[in-house]
């Protein structure tokens, strides 16, 4: 699906994309604007085709013999996320969203009181509610680096203060929910195992967006979900567990028959691999339909995504700047595929309404996603729109066209 004959920008190849194939292969284009991939990314047959087709086998033979006879095609979601962010299969847990991912993760870790937490101002909202959960629990102490006035974290500052608190976790978020921020995550990490310390990546709406190298990054655990930009079905995510993290023994406080063998009455033993963080139970259509999503993401390539996805929200933002009473809200020296604006005169749920009437698809982050970002940026609301690649400049174009209509309307 790739045309690479093409070369743009110093050192960088230009990777063109057939559109109109991937167009091709997604329904959902024929009938919307669909500018909310942050959201959820429009499902491409390969991936519907493999869910429906294992429903009807559940229908024709059974659900424990179903997911018996599919089980090679099982193994493949595993090895298909294993390849997609550099690492093995026995390093992946299956989960149904990434907070539940998520939560597992901070589960396995022995808080005590006046353990610190170190995270950023834009980390995801259920991350910082978690925290704030686990201080009123536990009496851990949750410490925030300072933002650079550009926009993201100041890594330093935060290395600083890896230093001086030495704290039981670092987190953070690579592209937050509220905003188009690329967040340095490996820049942390390379701090993190400089000083030994266990580092918590949340890389959800870059899963399938960016080039993601759990490697390079140097995290212990790292969640995602799988509907987002990797186009994958609703109720799928996984955590990536570390070897460091499997040999030290971390395990999720609610372990199952799954994650553990019950050896004997009073004992059990934890699964030598990340499986200790799944359980038993699993949605086998949609762990297909993941493993259709990923592979077809490879296929289409990461790294030509990577360029086009943000080139085409950087479009977005360059005509949506200059629309009177738009004001653009991204900040950061690197930006993803998310474009957020505050517009003037508007109520939120009215104005997404009206992009909604137009047959365009976005969504409304609230102060409460992101009490600092939006504390920082004093603003109330913005509208998210989140293009992927398989959207056109055409559309991008009727997209600021409908924002410029709406705007000069103003209307409450
Ligand atoms: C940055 C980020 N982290 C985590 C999540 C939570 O993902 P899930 O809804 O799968 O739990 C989201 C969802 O929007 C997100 O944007």
């Amino acid at each position: 699906m790739i045309d690479n004959s093409s070369a743009s920008g110093p050192g960088r190849e230009a990777l063109r994309l057939d559109v109109a194939a991937l167009r091709a292969d997604t329904p959902g284009c024929r009938q919307v604007i669909h500018f909310n991939n942050a959201g959820c990314g429009l499902l491409a047959a390969p991936v519907t085709d493999a869910m429906i087709g294992h429903l009807n086998l559940e229908a024709r033979m059974g659900g424990y013999e179903a997911s018996a006879a599919r089980a090679a095609e099982v193994r493949e979601f595993y090895t298909e996320i294993a390849a997609l962010i550099n690492t093995t299969p026995d390093n992946i847990a299956f989960a149904g969203s990434a907070t539940h991912a998520y939560a597992n993760a901070l589960s396995s870790i022995p808080f005590e009181t006046d353990d610190v937490i170190l995270t950023t101002r834009d980390d995801f909202v259920s991350n910082q509610i978690a925290f704030l959960s686990l201080r009123k629990r536990f009496g851990v102490r949750i410490v925030h680096a300072p933002n650079t006035p550009e926009g993201g974290v100041d890594v330093e500052a935060m290395a600083a203060l890896m230093r001086t608190h030495r704290p039981r976790l670092v987190s953070a978020t690579h592209v937050p929910t509220n905003s188009g921020l690329v967040s340095p995550v490996a820049e942390i990490g390379r701090h993190c195992r400089e000083l030994d310390l266990l580092y918590l990546v949340d890389a959800c709406q870059s899963l399938g967006q960016f080039v993601i190298d759990v490697e390079e990054i140097g995290c212990d655990f790292l969640t995602a979900t799988c509907r987002k930009f990797l186009r994958g079905p609703r109720g799928s995510g996984f955590l990536y567990v570390s070897d460091r993290v499997l040999r030290a023994g971390y395990e999720p406080l609610f372990i199952d028959m799954h994650g553990a063998r019950w050896t004997e009455p009073g004992g059990y033993e934890p699964v030598a691999t990340a499986a200790r963080f799944e359980e038993w139970e699993f949605p086998y259509a949609t762990v297909l339909g993941s493993a259709a999503a990923t592979r077809y993401a490879r296929k289409v390539g990461i790294e030509a995504i990577e360029q086009r996805t943000p080139a085409l929200a950087a479009r977005l933002r360059d005509r949506l700047a200059p629309i009177p009473g738009v004001r653009v809200l991204d900040r950061g020296p690197r930006l993803a595929a998310l474009v957020t604006f505050g517009i003037a005169g508007w109520q939120p749920q009215l104005f997404k309404a009206a992009m909604d009437a137009r047959g365009i698809n976005s969504a409304l982050s609230l102060r409460e996603f992101a009490q600092f970002d939006f504390g920082d940026k004093d603003v109330d609301w913005c509208l998210r729109l989140s293009p992927h690649y398989y959207n056109t400049e055409e559309e991008v174009d009727h997209v600021a066209d409908a924002v410029a209509d709406l705007a000069g309307q103003g209307r409450r």
